[in-house]
């Protein structure tokens, strides 16, 4: 059994959402398993265990896993300031290639939109790259890319939650967050594989 790690910020739980059809994607896939793991937000003191949710990523979650799903808000136009914080700590992991040759993928959360979903997911690449990971997208041959209503990008997943946040998934959303969990799985199988 291999292990995607999906690792997300949310602070008020859009984010949180798409993670958890994201981690069913995943789960669709035989032979691969999630691992759901969030961060502290930025200015928040620190703390060991977060109050209720996914527990806090470690580095060593970053080493164990196979493939890795990132999620974020979207903020202005880029990820949130707390992954940022994360990556910024990771420069060991840069150092010995740990992430090198993993597949990747990314999905976002934003309140409108044309407010910057795909700017978020194409941001959330950099330091993947930097990291050596392989970056799998949704094609159009995902059928809900071709009709949505809402979010999904050939970037990466994303839903629109509204100026309130209170806008519930539609469907293509929950699929093409499925599907980039699915995508990013099937992807480490057949690597884990050598195929
Ligand atoms: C500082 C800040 C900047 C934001 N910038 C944008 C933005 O550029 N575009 C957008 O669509 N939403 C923006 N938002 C809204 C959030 O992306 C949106 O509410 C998101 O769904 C929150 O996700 P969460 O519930 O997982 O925290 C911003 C929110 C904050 C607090």
């Amino acid at each position: 059994m291999i292990e995607i790690l999906v690792l997300y910020y949310s602070r008020h739980g859009a984010t949180a959402e798409l993670a958890r059809h994201v981690v069913r994607g995943i789960e669709g896939e035989p032979g691969a398993t999630a691992r759901l793991r969030t961060v502290p937000g930025s200015g928040a003191a620190p703390r060991s265990v977060p109050a209720s949710g996914a527990v806090y990523a470690s580095h060593a979650d970053l080493q164990d896993c196979a493939g890795l799903v990132l999620g974020s808000p979207v903020r202005f136009g880029n990820m949130a300031g707390a992954l940022q914080n994360f990556f910024e700590g990771t420069s060991g992991l840069w150092l010995s290639g740990a992430l090198s040759g993993k597949p990747a993928g990314v999905f976002a959360s934003g309140s409108t939109p044309h407010g910057g979903q795909e700017a978020t997911l194409l941001s959330m690449m950099l330091p993947l790259l930097h990291h050596g990971m392989l970056i799998v997208g949704l094609p159009f041959t995902e059928p809900a890319l071709g009709d949505t209503p809402g979010g999904g990008t050939p970037y990466g997943a994303s839903r629109i939650a509204g100026v309130d946040g209170q806008r519930p998934l539609v469907a293509a959303e929950r699929q093409l967050a499925q599907a980039l969990g699915r995508r990013v799985a099937a992807t480490a199988v057949r690597l884990a594989a050598g195929r």
